[in-house]
């Protein structure tokens, strides 16, 4: 009956393995093996911040659709092809940001910080739908920093030289400075129209973006990375000689604070920058380093944008770094970070192991700031020495049950010289702390 049964099932097919889970292309995780480097470089930035009066300031991931629009501008690559936007289930109309700048006003007016002068600094991941490629992720991760209500060239230059300090301090050394003044709004609408002009003569050589900017956000085409371009766009009339007296003397005076500073720039007519927010100062740091996507930290001056959200108006200036491309310029390797703890406890025998974890509290009570990782899950001293040597630890801490029945602990070197030693576990910390220098 069972045999019956059975041959009339209908033949199941194998079981198909489920279709393994992968992130989203262009973003990526940060193993464990790679987090010291990423922690080291946001510790060398947070400090440097710190030493310039900087304070954090942290946004939500997702904003109004709109506060992008209003700000990035709507005939930018940002805002017309890249942004992750969606209707939530409410039929709020949502993006992830792709840059921090608009968060940060937004946040700035909400909160009334403008009353006075902020220095202010944020780290995250930003989201752009760009094609993947070395360099560039579609989730990747920036800090940047935010000044409200200082207007004077001081600032900027304050800013150009605390990147300089930190691309020192990250050891740094093949960055070069890109400058450029925007002039103010008046100044662009007679750069424009002149733009717009040399530019209508060449109409037929435009390819079709272009074609569409000169219409919408002329200033746009001079970002074209179309090498076709590069010729039209060089031979173009330059901003620089546009500009009214007052950002004149701004760009003038940062040059001179520059040069003062010992910092040779690059003066590049055709820094526009990809967001339209800017106003007079406008800088990348570039590398040539990773091949296309040089630019390793950006930004500039934006005057207008306090205003235009909706706050009084307030001067402003801030630039991003974006932090895959330093790691991937230059950081210490994993090994020499330290991310290897100092002591491992081994632990063999029932009395042992029911104590261990234990004794590791007991350590880490009387040590602060010792870096202890307690064996658990059991298994032979063979296989718990080799997880011990192959953590990177200093030291062993070996615990046994006869040890343990005598009050003791072995403390074994394994990195260098030096013997096993029995301490008594009521003198273990202090011994540790004489080893570890701690
Ligand atoms: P941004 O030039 O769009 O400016 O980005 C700043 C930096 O972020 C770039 O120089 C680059 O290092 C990094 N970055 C941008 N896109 C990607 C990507 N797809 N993959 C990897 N890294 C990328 C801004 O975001 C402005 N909010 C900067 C600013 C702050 N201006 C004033 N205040």
């Amino acid at each position: 009956m069972v045999e019956q049964t059975r041959v009339a099932m209908p033949a199941q097919a194998p079981a198909k393995p489920p279709a393994q889970l992968k992130a989203v292309r262009g973003m990526h995780d940060i193993l464990p093996a790679d987090s010291a480097r990423w922690q080291w470089l946001e510790g060398c930035a947070r400090d440097l911040l710190a030493g310039y009066g900087y304070r954090e300031i942290r946004m939500p991931l997702v904003e109004q659709t709109g506060l992008f629009r209003r700000s990035i501008g709507e005939v930018t690559d940002i805002v017309e092809k890249e942004m992750y936007s969606f209707e939530d289930r409410g039929g709020d109309h949502l993006s992830l940001r792709p840059e921090g700048t608009a968060s940060c006003v937004r946040a700035a007016i909400e909160h009334g910080l403008l009353g006075q002068p902020q220095r202010l600094w944020y780290a995250g991941p930003m989201f752009r739908r760009e094609r993947p490629q070395r360099g560039r992720y579609r989730q990747f991760h920036q800090i940047g920093v935010e000044v409200f209500g200082l207007s004077g060239p001081d600032i900027d230059l304050e800013q150009i030289l605390l990147t300089r300090r930190l691309w020192e301090a990250l050891g740094l050394t093949d960055l070069h400075l890109e400058l450029n003044s925007l002039g103010d709004p008046a100044d662009r609408v007679r750069y424009r129209e002149d733009l717009v002009a040399y530019l209508d003569q060449y109409r037929d050589a435009l390819d079709e973006d272009s074609l569409r900017r000169l219409a919408t956000n002329p200033l746009r085409v001079l970002d074209s990375k179309n090498p076709l371009l590069r010729e039209l766009i060089d031979a173009a009339p330059s901003l620089l000689d546009y500009l009214g007296s007052e950002a004149r003397a701004h760009f003038d005076a940062l040059c001179r604070g520059l040069e003062g500073a010992g910092l040779e720039v690059r003066i590049n007519p055709r820094l526009v920058r990809g967001l339209d927010y800017y106003n007079r100062t406008v800088f990348e740091w570039v590398t040539d380093a990773l091949g296309a996507q040089g630019a390793v930290c950006a930004g500039g001056r934006y005057d207008g944008l306090v205003e235009q959200l909706g706050g009084r108006a307030t001067p402003a200036i801030g630039f991003a770094m974006g932090l895959e491309r330093l790691l991937d310029l230059s950081a210490p390797s994993a090994a020499d970070l330290k991310d290897a703890p100092d002591l491992y406890l081994v632990a063999v025998g029932e009395q042992a192991e029911a104590r261990a974890v234990l004794v590791a509290e007991q350590v880490r009570e009387q040590l602060p700031g010792v870096r202890l990782l307690c064996h658990c899950g059991g298994g032979s001293f063979k296989s718990q020495f080799k997880k011990a040597d192959r953590s990177g630890a200093h030291f062993a801490l070996v615990l046994g049950d006869e040890e343990l029945a005598g009050g003791q602990v072995s403390v074994k070197p394994l990195r260098g010289e030096g013997a096993q030693e029995s301490v008594a576990l009521a003198d273990l910390s202090r011994n540790l702390a004489g080893k570890l220098g701690l």
